[in-house]
């Protein structure tokens, strides 16, 4: 805090670095219902003492024993090349038999998807574990057999959210085959990529998926894809294209001879085909998922098939609360990490019904997830905070409307701000709902910080503890450990291997090192694991209760006259204000004070804005202090966000800047973009606001601020 002194009037401000967290109030606590914990999986105190860190890492034990294993493990960590951790060493399975084989035993009728297309007078598709278990078989005959993919082979998935995307993956884990699902919604290009990074030379793909009313041609971007990864070198020699409709091909684009094929016309020749599950080391790699990174190339996060499944199905279990007689719905995208832990492999591996909605949560109206979770009986539901903000933004009454009662609901992704958490709590859950905020990244597999939902209070804004086998410790910059429980913001790390952390970057076992493990190594030669604490380049602030804030990523900090704000604290404060919906926070270069805060608003519709700009300046005033006073507050229609429901910040903080916004091609919205600009450009100029030409290390700032890729 060396630069306080320089700046005028700042003696008043005295927020010292020590001093951040005191923006946030701390928030009442929220206990479970007994008839929540009457049934729940942990509500056993002495669940933590099995996990206590003198019982690491056999404690992970328990979770690998949820499995069944064709071959027990000898060793339960090597740490003999860290940080490449070997977890259940000498043990071998299957992650497909365990999602779908052993289930078909015991429960064969009973839905493990259930399929609820956008439009809603299509008919919702129910997959039992029999049928699962047909399909699984003869997809992976097909991948077999006519694509000749074999154990340790790569194939590059770009499938939107149809049931045939989890049967796909559970094929592919039956083979052994790696998969890397793309998310639909990313362009051809960055699947064509993402296929070159991978060295897949099969592309399996749908004509067509329904998305917010409309039948949208997928299948063009698998040209776009084949031929973006020819010029980084890779030949794809097979696509084969799903049709969303049998029979009926719903894409302009032509089939591209010797090259497509329609899987509705190749599948009938491997009709009741069964494959053996290839039993498999524990190391072996289960899947890629490229993470959406903050900064440069996206990072092919390596998941191995014994360790990912044991910790999917252990928090699914312990935090999730899934039983087999639950109907579960995750509405992430299976393209996320969230997807592939919490929709696929975690909720499957413990016998329970997943539902996979396809399209947007607010079509055709916002009463439709209620819709879904009447009909459907869903009792464990599990979102985001975009979605929550959003549905609390255009239907803020709706959930009341409909007769469902969820006993478990999740939040993931970002910070929850304390006021859409308790919209969340009220009204989505009815107050009958516990509430797990997770926090974790595509890297880990599964959560990192949450709440035992049947054994440790919630609290609005706070993921909580480390979860079961977690050690989180906050570091400052120096590698100095910030006191636990002082409430000062650092960097948050694990000081521990997890069974489902990654195993290394696909190609790139270097930047592996560098980005996670690098900064924080006590000793680059050391084989103990104490010695390799996990960065996650996010940072956050502990509580005395232990509980831990996640702030956002390192990057995502507004240095005023020395002081660091958090992105997600000022807009934490910002929609406390009764008329607005979201908030984004952005840094505008300042002569005097290097940086100024400007804030981005969006309002509930219907309200008129009366003063708004002024009660947002206020609320920050008073609830962060007055350095944190916004030089500028910007009503806008709506943010620009990616298709995953993250706000580009760094496209906002390009217009505040007058530097370039960027790549705007993958938003969700890229409209809004050029009528945010002229807007506040104009507004600017005629005030005479116009920011000096930056330095070029000022134009990188703010072009890398708070990115998402
Ligand atoms: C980043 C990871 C992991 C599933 C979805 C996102 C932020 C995630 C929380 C939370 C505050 C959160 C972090 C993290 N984040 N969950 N509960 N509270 N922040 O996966 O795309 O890899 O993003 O999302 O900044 O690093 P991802």
């Amino acid at each position: 805090m060396t630069t306080e002194s320089q700046v005028p009037g700042a003696d008043e401000l005295q927020v010292s670095e020590a001093q951040i967290a005191v923006h946030w109030k701390e928030e009442q606590l929220y206990y479970p219902p007994p008839k929540f914990i009457g049934q729940a999986n942990a509500a056993d105190p002495a669940i933590r003492e099995r996990f206590s860190e003198d019982k690491f890492p056999e404690c992970f034990k328990e979770y690998a024993d949820l499995l069944t294993w064709d071959q027990y493990w000898h060793t339960t960590l090597d740490t003999s090349n860290p940080p490449f951790w070997r977890w259940f060493v000498g043990g071998k399975l299957n992650a497909s038999y365990n999602c779908v084989d052993r289930h078909v035993r015991t429960r064969p009728n009973q839905a493990a998807l259930v399929f609820v297309p956008e439009p809603e007078d299509q008919e919702t598709v129910v997959v039992t574990y029999r049928e699962l278990y047909r399909r699984v078989n003869e997809t992976a005959a097909m991948l077999r057999d006519f694509c000749g993919l074999k154990a340790g082979d790569r194939v590059t998935l770009h499938m939107p959210m149809v049931p045939e995307l989890p049967v796909l993956m559970l094929a592919c884990a039956r083979l052994g085959v790696i998969h890397s699902q793309v998310f639909a919604g990313f362009s051809g290009a960055a699947c064509g990529g993402r296929i070159a990074d991978s060295q897949s030379r099969v592309l399996i793909t749908m004509d067509g998926y329904y998305r917010n009313g409309d039948l949208l041609d997928h299948k063009v971007k698998a040209d776009e894809a084949v031929e973006r990864a020819k010029q980084e070198g890779q030949e794809v020699d097979k696509v084969l294209v799903y049709r969303r409709h049998s029979g009926q091909y719903s894409s302009k684009t032509p089939m591209v001879q010797g090259r497509d094929v329609f899987v509705d016309e190749v599948m009938p020749d491997y009709r009741g085909k069964l494959v053996d599950p290839v039993s498999l080391p524990a190391e072996a790699p289960l899947f890629i998922m490229y993470s959406s990174g903050t900064t440069g190339r996206p990072k092919g996060c390596q998941h191995s098939i014994g360790g990912y499944l044991a910790y999917v199905t252990g928090t699914s279990k312990y935090y999730q609360d899934i039983h087999p007689e639950d109907t579960y719905w995750c509405a992430a995208d299976i393209g996320w990490i969230t997807g592939h832990s919490y929709i696929v492999y975690g909720p499957l591996s413990l016998g329970t019904t997943s539902v996979v909605y396809e399209g947007v949560p607010t079509y055709p109206d916002p009463g439709r997830p209620w819709r879904i979770a009447e009909r459907l009986g869903v009792n464990i539901f599990h979102t985001a905070p975009t979605t929550i903000r959003m549905l609390r933004k255009v239907g803020p009454t709706e959930p009341k409307k409909y007769d469902y009662h969820f006993k478990h609901m999740t939040t993931v992704g970002e910070p929850i701000e304390p006021d859409v958490w308790r919209w969340y709590y009220e009204v989505v859950g009815k107050g009958e709902a516990v509430i797990v905020d997770t926090w974790w990244q595509t890297e880990n597999g599964g959560f990192l910080c949450s709440t035992l939902p049947g054994l440790e209070p919630m609290k609005p804004g706070s993921a909580g503890p480390g979860v079961l086998g977690i050690y989180p410790v906050i570091y400052d910059e120096n590698g100095e450990e910030v006191p636990k429980g002082s409430g000062r913001a650092g960097n948050i790390c694990i000081r521990n291997p997890w069974p489902g952390i990654f195993q290394t970057i696909w190609g790139d076992p270097d930047r592996f090192v560098k980005t996670y493990y690098e900064k924080y190594n006590k000793d680059p030669k050391s084989t103990d694991w104490r010695d390799w604490p996990y960065f996650s380049n996010d940072g956050a602030t502990q509580a005395p209760d232990g509980y831990y804030r996640i702030l956002g990523r390192v990057d995502d900090v507004i240095n005023v006259a020395g002081h660091r704000l958090g992105t997600k604290e000022l807009e934490s404060a910002s929609v406390l204000v009764e008329e607005v919906a979201e908030a984004a926070a952005v840094p505008v270069v300042d002569e005097l004070r290097g940086r100024a805060v400007e804030m981005y608003i969006s309002l509930k519709p219907g309200v008129t804005a009366t003063n708004v700009e002024e009660k947002v300046a206020k609320v920050i005033e008073t609830e962060i202090g007055k350095v944190a006073r916004p030089k500028n507050v910007w009503i806008v229609p709506d943010m620009p966000k990616t298709r995953s429901g993250k706000i580009m910040r760094r496209v906002i903080a390009g217009i505040s800047n007058f530097t370039d916004v960027g790549d705007i091609t993958t938003l969700a919205n890229p409209e809004v973009v050029e009528e945010i600009r002229s807007h506040v450009q104009s507004v600017k100029e005629a005030r005479g606001d116009v920011p000096k030409t930056l330095t070029e290390k000022e134009a990188e700032e703010i072009k890398a601020f708070g990115q998402v890729d």
